[in-house]
């Protein structure tokens, strides 16, 4: 069964094919990262015209690299939230539009449900159970997957997602957008240590997050002292080992309290270097292990929702025929997927 996944949720538009006997056949993405950098963000009526503009090139180049046509699609699977309105609008009426030409049925995927799985279409996947740390801009959970579709939330952020933290602070040191990888980058040229920065948290004794006083602190240590290059990248390095400690601790915390040796890492954040190392260091040291996406899946991308999509029709899940009619969901908490 080959299913098209289209994800257009916020600033990458991404379309790909997943064959449930032969896996991947083809995938790729466009980032809107050059266009909203003028502007500091994302601006989301532009996200959403560069979706339209984007998505028939893309799904002609997954069709000649998967070497298909449309007539070989089964199934479409689409992002319908969270995210931005006006950007899921455009995938969810490009896809059930496709899906009803072809007569095909579409199906509605949950964006961080497709982080959550991708690390299962590597060859070296893990077994359910697992526990999942989803670390996107605009997610910070930790859950329980017991298998696919059924997901607990143990613990997530009571106010900014870390990779909302990474890109404010990116701002308030002056680097660019997207502030997460810049912020990365020079934080590998800093030292940590020489500015103290506090971990938010850390001894909560539950698996809550919180990353606002962290950037706070941040900015207060900024106005106290000659920002000079070599103090933005102490900085830098300090919030990185403040944010990624943090993140580490509860990760391992969960899966202790859960006696699950595997833990999952998916999001935007899930690249960040000395988060893997730490995660990978910690892990090991309780006799488990962390499985990551590939690099080019840890950010927004089809593959995800493709795959997502095909573990739901696989486990007997009959989608309605695509009507056209629909609904996006801005707002959805991944555990009120059914
Ligand atoms: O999952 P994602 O592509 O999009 C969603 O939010 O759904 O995640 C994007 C986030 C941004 O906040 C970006 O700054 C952050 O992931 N990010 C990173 C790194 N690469 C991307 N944060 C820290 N270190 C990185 N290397
Ligand atoms: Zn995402």
């Amino acid at each position: 069964m080959k299913v098209l996944g289209i994800e257009s949720s916020c600033d990458e538009t991404g379309v790909a094919l997943y064959d449930t006997e032969r896996g991947l056949l083809g995938h790729a993405v466009h980032t809107q990262v050059a266009m909203h950098e003028a502007y500091g963000g994302v601006v989301p009526e532009l996200a959403s015209r560069d979706h339209i503009r984007r998505l028939i090139p893309l799904l002609e180049r997954v069709l000649a690299e998967a070497e298909c046509t449309r007539h070989d699609i089964d199934a479409i699977a689409y992002t319908a939230g969270p995210g931005l309105a006006g950007a899921l609008l455009v995938g969810a009426s490009f896809a059930e539009a496709l899906a009803m030409a072809l007569d095909v049925p579409a199906l509605p995927v949950h964006h961080l449900e497709g982080h959550l799985l991708s690390p299962l279409l590597a060859d070296d996947a893990p077994a359910f159970p697992f526990i999942a740390l989803l670390v996107s801009g605009g997610h910070t959970q930790l859950m329980r997957v017991t298998r696919v579709g059924d997901y607990e939330l143990l613990g997530e952020s009571l106010d900014d997602a870390a990779g909302e933290a990474f890109d404010k602070t990116a701002k308030l040191l002056g680097l660019g957008y997207p502030g997460g990888p810049a912020l990365a980058k020079l934080a590998e040229t800093g030292t940590a240590g020489r500015y103290k920065l506090p971990r938010p948290m850390l001894n909560s004794g539950d698996l809550s997050f919180s990353f606002s006083g962290l950037k706070t602190a941040v900015l207060t240590a900024a106005r106290a002292v000659e920002l000079t290059a070599a103090a933005k990248a102490d900085l830098a390095a300090e919030f990185q080992e403040a944010a990624t400690e943090v993140l580490a601790a509860k990760s391992v915390a969960a899966c202790r309290r859960h006696r699950l040796s595997a833990l999952v890492v998916a999001g935007g954040v899930g690249a960040n270097r000395r988060l893997r190392q730490r995660l990978d260091a910690a892990m090991a040291k309780i006799g488990g292990r962390v499985f990551y996406p590939a690099l080019d899946l840890c950010t927004d991308n089809g593959a995800m929702i493709a795959f997502a999509g095909a573990q739901r029709l696989m486990q007997g899940e009959l989608p309605a025929p695509a009507t056209g009619a629909f609904v996006v969901r801005p707002r959805w908490p991944l555990d009120q997927v059914v």
